[in-house]
């Protein structure tokens, strides 16, 4: 079990430059299984989800590649296998895509139900009702996803909830049915349209992603391509709160800053300025952090992802901050941890309420899943002292060389094993 350890308390400074989206690639590697042709992806994160996800492509049969850290070329020509069980898989969300993948190339799938950060009861009724609209039979039975059809044929759907693994599920098996389908009230995030684009990259036929209704004009068959993954906007905003959080002068290189709006927005109003470049954004932290009040909401809206972080940072405003979760029922698992370091945090069913203190002070936490986690790093950056974070596999599933990118900026944090 590895560790963090972090002597806080220090200003940062200098230049991160931000990795490929997580949550793009997870759809991306699943759509490449799509075609026998190669698929060459560039800019993927080397974290752990992303490797997880290479071994299954490998299961199933096809010829992964690593060309280098950041580029994986995959032929799928032999991937004829439609089981995934491995335990590992069963401990990460993403995998649920091979199942619209599956369906999509083989017309049949038995895959391990998802595992991932435990944030809330994250069910995939959506996922089931998308398959079976288009013709399958979808249903969990002992611990698997089980789906089968004889043809995909187009459908309209509509989402109870705009929901993010749904929407790519059902483009993923959409892509390659029989007649036109439409989803409605589906999610807007920046990697839904990129996993779209990807997918259009191969020669689908997918229109208005990035808006409530996707269209997407089934095609007989696929072909290869190569696309580079948009920047991952998470961790963009995570090192964007590093700076308010630490009352440092931060730019962040490689982003998307359209992406970040909300994020931005934010981040003005607590007091921090943000010049934003056409690739970059630089954030000024303010040495005196505002309260403010923020309820998650799917893009464009402020992301349930950055929860974690702008909870942090807001232990240290001068007043007293309301954040209320509405995406997952479960994603206030940290605050007994940010408490032990000096944060008074009430939890009120789906809010929290943020009395600012002065300083935290360095403290043994534990990480509780992934964006807490980072969270966790911001405020131990902060706090006066040294801290422990456990748990930091949650870290590294999802943030590519965060020890090295945070000693870039001047962090005293060390990985230590045991
Ligand atoms: C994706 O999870 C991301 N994961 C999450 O990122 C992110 O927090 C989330 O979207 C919201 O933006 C990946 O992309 C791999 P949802 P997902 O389906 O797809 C409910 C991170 O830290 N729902 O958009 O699982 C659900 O319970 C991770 O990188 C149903 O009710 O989220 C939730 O309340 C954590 N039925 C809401 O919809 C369904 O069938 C949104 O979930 C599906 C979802």
């Amino acid at each position: 079990m590895a560790k963090y350890v972090i002597n806080g308390g220090k200003k940062l400074s200098g230049e991160v430059k931000i990795s490929g989206a997580k949550n793009a690639t997870v759809g991306s590697l699943a759509a490449s299984i799509l075609t026998e042709e190669d698929v060459i992806i560039e800019n993927i994160p080397d974290v752990w989800d992303i490797n997880v996800m290479l071994d299954a492509i490998k299961v199933l049969g096809a010829d992964v590649q690593r060309i280098d850290r950041n580029t994986v070329k995959i032929n799928a020509k032999n991937a004829n296998l439609t089981e995934l069980s491995d335990f590992n898989l069963g401990k990460m969300r993403a995998t649920y895509y091979f199942v619209g993948a599956l369906l999509a190339r083989h017309h049949k799938s038995k895959v391990i139900f998802p595992g991932g950060c435990n944030i809330g009861a994250r069910p995939i009724n959506l996922h089931l009702k998308g398959f079976t609209a288009l013709g399958a039979k979808a249903y969990e039975e002992n611990g698997f996803i089980i789906t089968e059809a004889d043809n995909l044929k187009g459908a309209n759907i509509y989402l109870d909830i705009e929901s993010v693994g749904a929407t790519v599920n059902i483009m993923l098996a959409a892509v390659l049915s029989n007649g036109v389908t439409t989803i409605e009230n589906v999610a807007k995030e920046p990697h839904v349209v990129d996993i779209a684009n990807f997918l259009n990259s191969m020669g689908a036929n997918i229109k208005g992603a990035g808006t409530d209704v996707i269209r997407i004009k089934g095609v007989k068959k696929l072909h290869g391509t190569t696309y580079s993954v948009i920047p991952d906007q998470i961790e963009a905003g995570t090192y964007m709160a590093l700076a308010a959080i630490t009352k440092s002068d931060i730019t962040i290189k490689n982003i998307i800053p359209k992406h970040l709006e909300s994020i931005s927005a934010k981040l003005i109003d607590i007091g921090n300025q943000v010049i934003v470049y056409d690739e970059a954004l630089r954030v000024i932290g303010s040495d005196v952090i505002l309260p403010t009040n923020i309820k998650t909401m799917p893009y464009p809206g402020f992301p349930t992802d950055m929860q974690p972080q702008l909870a942090c940072t807001l232990t240290l405003a001068n007043g007293k901050s309301k954040i209320e979760e509405s995406i997952f029922e479960n994603r206030f698992k940290y605050v007994e941890e940010i408490k032990k370091m000096g944060a008074i945090i009430s939890i009120d069913n789906t809010t929290i309420i943020i009395e600012g203190v002065k300083n935290l002070d360095g403290r043994k936490v534990v990480a509780t899943d992934l964006r807490a986690g980072a969270a966790l790093v911001l405020a131990c950056l902060a706090a006066n002292g040294v801290s422990e974070i456990d748990k930091i596999e949650y870290v590294e599933r999802g943030y590519e060389d965060f020890v090295n990118k945070l000693k870039n900026l001047g962090a005293d944090i060390e990985r230590k094993e045991g």
